[in-house]
Order: C-alpha cells, then structure tokens, then sequence
C-alpha cells in the first residue's frame, strides 16, 4: 500500500516555511516535501521525508509517484521576479518546465488513484503588468483580468502556468478516446508581496518592505531601493498560509474561478518606513531607487480587487495594516533577534 500524503515544493522557501510548521503542528497529514537545498532544522521534523532534490529531475518525481499517494500539491518551488531577470532562461526552466512537471506528476497520480488530485498554486501581482506609473496611479484597484502583459520573466511565468493549470484541469487529452474522468484540480492565488518574521525573502522585487524591517530589527542600515511614494499590496505570511488551505478546503461548486486575487493592505514605502521608526526608532534607512527595479514595481498594481475570493470562499485577511505589524510582525521579529 502506498501512503497517502500531501506533497509541497520549495519546502524550504518562505511559504514553504509557514505552510510546514501550520501543517506539521496541526498534525493530521503527512508531509513529503521537497527543496533544492537542505531543509531548516525547525522544519524538518513534520516532514516525512523530507528530499533534497529538484523538480527538473524527472526520474526522481517518478519515484515519488511509485512510493506515495498525493491527494494534494502546494507547487511552492519558483525563481522569484528579480533573480529571474539575471538568467530569464533558467528561470523559464524552473518555473514553467518544474510546473508542467508537477502538473504531469499530478495527473499520473490522479489515473492511478481514480481520485482528482488538488493541486495549489501561489500565482502573484507580478502576472500584472501595468503600462506606465500614471495607469497605476490612475486604476486603483485591479481585477483578475486586467492588465496581464507582465513585465518580468517571472510574471510570464506565473501567468503561462495559471493557464496550465486550466488547460490540465478542463481541457487535457481532450482528443484522447480514454480521456480520463479524475484529474486535476488546480487552484491559484495571485499572491500580493508576503511578509514573514521568520524568514527573509530571496530575489524578488517587493522584498524592500520585508527587508526593511528585517534590518532594522537586526540593527542594520538598510538602502530601499524604491521611491518613498512606491505603492505595493503586501500580506503576512500567516495570512497568506491560511488563504491556501481555505482555498484548499473549498469545496469546487462554491469556486467560480480558477485563480483569485487575494491582498490584506497596500501601503507605500515611506508608510512602511514610518511604522518601522514607530517600532524601531534607531533604524537607518535611505532611500535609493534602483531604476530598473523600480520600473518592475511601478507595473505592479497597488491594490487587486479580492472581491471574488471574499464571495466564493469568504477569504477575509486576519492581519490588517494595525494588527499586521503590532500582533505579528514586530513582536516575532524582535524575538527572532533578540540575541
Ligand atoms: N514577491 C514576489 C517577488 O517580488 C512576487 O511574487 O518576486
């Protein structure tokens, strides 16, 4: 008999994290999990195993399949939107090839079980991709159909393997005279910048906001290299690991949608500056915009329209703007490094 597990990629990166120690404290499935580079310690415990390996590897994703029965994907693993511009064609590779790989994996499992594998997908704003900072300005709000000529390798990415999931969910071996019954389900969050007190992000361009509270509490001078009136979305991490097992845990007639926007609260960084002073009136941070970052962030939009989430699944972030910093942030933060 093989055993019934959930199976997450980019174990070890910052969702991977929170998703792993909510899971693995709650205790009721087994985790296999999966990560190019070793796993942290405080993790490693709830996963079993845990495999230190990569999703371009399809021998070893074969092996998953003979070894488990995997009810359920969170596809984590990705090359965020800054690391990606440094080498566009690798990080295609690992996005979009690791992606079909898992989707493939996911619907092998699916023939074998005759039972429709979940598979979540952290999607994000950098699908977006806005024209000119005065349509940012201008706009507001934007809905999941808007704009979505991204600007970045990695917002292609993200985009193309939204429209993978969909295209494995409803429409794969559509010629196929045993087209099979049972396969996927693919369910898709457009995630706004994620803030975590246990991890640092690594490549991505909303990274100023987590960084800069990051160095402040170390006691570190932090250069943003964005402008002061540079308006993101952002979510706390707890937030965001709740949203993908409520998504999860909808059930499929209440979903009118494949992929949903979900955001907590937007704020500019010399807002995120001024609550940083507020909690750490030492911190130094300048300001210094990197031009070509800067233009990444200016085609992202500053707020999404979640409305669909809160009607399908009645998503409803924990954490907003007050409760954010002054419930999870600051205090986590400051215990992480209070040595
Ligand atoms: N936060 C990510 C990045 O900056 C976007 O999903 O790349």
């Amino acid at each position: 008999m093989r055993k019934e597990v959930v199976l997450i990629t980019g174990a070890n990166g910052e969702i991977g994290h929170g998703l792993i120690s909510h899971l693995g404290q709650r205790g009721d499935v087994q985790i296999v999990a999966l990560d190019v580079s070793p796993l942290d310690e405080s993790i490693r415990g709830y996963c079993h195993p845990f495999i230190q390996g990569d999703i371009l590897d399809t021998m070893l994703l074969g092996r998953l399949v003979a070894e488990y029965e995997i009810r359920t994907i969170y596809h984590l693993a990705s090359i965020l939107s800054t690391k990606a511009e440094y080498n566009p064609e690798t990080a295609h590779r690992v996005n979009v090839e690791g992606t079909l790989n898992l989707l493939r994996l996911a619907v092998e499992q699916a023939a074998w079980q005759g039972k429709t594998v979940k598979f979540l997908y952290p999607s994000s704003i950098a699908a977006y991709g806005i024209p000119t900072l005065e349509l940012k300005n201008q706009v507001g709000k934007v809905k999941e159909e808007q704009y979505l000529e991204p600007f970045t390798m990695y917002g292609c990415n993200k985009l193309y393997c939204e429209h993978l999931g969909r295209y494995y969910t409803r429409h794969y071996r559509q010629l196929a005279a045993d087209k099979p019954r049972n396969n996927i389900d693919f369910r898709c969050l457009r995630f706004p910048g994620l803030i975590s007190a246990v991890t640092t992000p690594t490549g991505g361009t909303s990274d100023y906001g987590p960084e800069m509270v990051h160095y402040a509490a170390r006691g570190e001078a932090y250069n943003c290299f964005v402008r002061k009136d540079t308006r993101l979305p952002f979510m706390m991490m707890p937030d965001a690991v709740r949203s993908l097992l409520e998504l999860e845990a909808a059930p499929r007639d209440k979903l009118s949608k494949l992929v949903y926007n979900i955001t907590s609260f937007s704020l500019t960084a010399e807002e995120f500056h001024k609550i940083v002073l507020e909690h750490f009136p030492d911190a130094k941070v300048s300001f210094q915009p990197h031009l070509a970052r800067q233009g990444i962030v200016d085609s992202w939009p500053q707020d999404v329209d979640d409305s669909a989430a809160r009607y399908d699944w009645n998503w409803k972030p924990e954490y907003d703007i007050n409760r954010a910093f002054k419930e999870y942030l600051i205090p986590a933060i400051k215990e992480k490094y209070k040595e």
